[in-house]
């Protein structure tokens, strides 16, 4: 055999550090080679199936070999219009669909190239940790600089967090994420805490990103707000949405980024030298789904709220007691005492290995998130009340 040289890859992917989640998931799939039946609340990856307009359509659609070609980057306008439509029946927010509105292959990936288009080496950006990972691994991948600031659910201490930041910081930072309902603390938010960011972001003239993947898994009386729906949020930033959660349509790739014009362009300029934009098909079935009623939607979410309640109350019989999350498909769960020193790494390894059942640790969506599991509620009920039990069993045993 021929000696090889050695092959490297660029320095922005050694920036990346070691995949956090993927030794637990090795363990998970040894443990199902060998029979096991582990039940997982690891990924957030709906399992329920996608809305049925958009798979009837889908069906329809793709016997037209027109749409077999390279579609718009952009989005095709009939679809820009219908994430237009429902912005003003949701939320009475006006969105001129070709200029504010840009589809995207999934908000991850929206997300990363506006990173791309936005910042670059000497740029920094504030990111409220723990976080989704892209927020964080998107700017690194820029060449810029993250600058955290502690997630909290007191939105005035989150906001003089960030005052305090800003004030000691030079030079100042160009970009702020923002995603509430939050992955993964579940932490939610009000209106006026955005018309006070917007406030915030124009005198220190941040550019606000609002990753609003969440927007309508929400429970009881609470309803998500929209950054957009903030006086002057247009002027300062943009918004993502998804069909991923709200639609249970997550493999499909499709979501959305509205919002300031500018910053819409920069994106679809980006975008346009990438791809070629997400197959018709999907788009035009995206439309149907944009369109479906309002119950419809609320049925997706009552599905998550019913899991999190059993899965609450499950853990809570056990002697695991934390509050209820308001939106969101993910239980954020304090380590018990008992066992808080050993880490989320090594909790979530006892938690599969003896009570076979996958967590996230929540040091994996950074260091603030140590203390803590995430659960993404991804299994049936009768699932989810086996697996507190196991659980139970598990931390009563030991
Ligand atoms: C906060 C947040 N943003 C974005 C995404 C990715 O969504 P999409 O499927 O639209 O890429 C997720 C997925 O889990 C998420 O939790």
């Amino acid at each position: 055999m021929s000696e090889g040289f050695p092959i490297e890859p660029a320095n922005r992917l050694k920036r990346l550090p070691p995949y956090m989640f993927g030794e637990l998931n090795r363990l998970k799939l040894e443990k199902r080679q060998q029979g096991i039946d582990v039940i997982d609340f690891g990924m957030g990856n709906p399992d329920q199936p996608s809305v049925q307009v958009a798979v009837d359509k889908l069906q329809e659609v793709i016997n037209d070999p027109k749409t077999h070609r390279y579609s718009a980057s952009k989005g095709i306008p009939q679809l820009l219009k219908a994430v237009s439509d429902r912005y003003k029946r949701q939320y009475d927010v006006h969105l001129e669909p070709s200029k504010e509105v840009i589809a995207t292959i999934g908000s991850k990936e929206g997300i990363s190239h506006l990173s791309l288009a936005l910042l670059g080496p000497g740029d920094s950006a504030i990111i409220p940790s723990p976080s989704f990972p892209i927020h964080v691994w998107s700017v690194v991948l820029a060449g810029s600089n993250v600058i955290t600031v502690p997630m909290s659910n007191k939105m005035d201490h989150f906001l003089q967090d960030l005052a305090h930041i800003v004030e000691n910081l030079w030079p100042k930072p160009k970009v702020m994420f923002l995603n509430f309902p939050h992955n993964p603390t579940t932490t939610v938010t009000t209106l006026e805490f955005f018309e006070e960011i917007v406030q915030f972001a124009k005198k220190n003239e941040i550019i606000v990103i609002h990753d609003f993947a969440y927007a309508d898994i929400t429970f009881g009386d609470y309803k998500a707000p929209s950054f957009l729906q903030a006086k002057g949020a247009k002027d300062v930033g943009v918004e993502f949405t998804s069909m991923s959660k709200s639609f249970n349509m997550a493999g499909w790739r499709c979501g959305f980024c509205a919002g300031n014009e500018k910053i819409i362009n920069y994106l679809a300029t980006i975008k346009g030298y990438y791809d070629y934009g997400i197959f018709t098909p999907i788009q035009v079935a995206s439309i149907m789904a944009l369109r479906s009623n309002d119950e419809e939607m609320a049925n997706v979410a009552l599905q998550y709220e019913m899991r999190r309640d059993i899965l609450v109350d499950g853990l809570g019989k056990c002697g695991w007691h934390f509050d209820r999350p308001q939106a969101t498909m993910f239980v954020w769960a304090p380590i018990p005492e008992k066992f808080r020193s050993m880490g989320s790494f090594d909790f979530s390894k006892l938690l599969l290995e003896k009570a076979e059942v996958l967590v996230s640790p929540g040091v994996g969506f950074g260091e603030t998130g140590e203390n803590f599991v995430r659960m993404s509620l991804v299994e049936n009920p009768d699932r989810i009340r086996q697996a507190a039990r196991q659980i139970g069993k598990t931390l009563n045993l030991l």
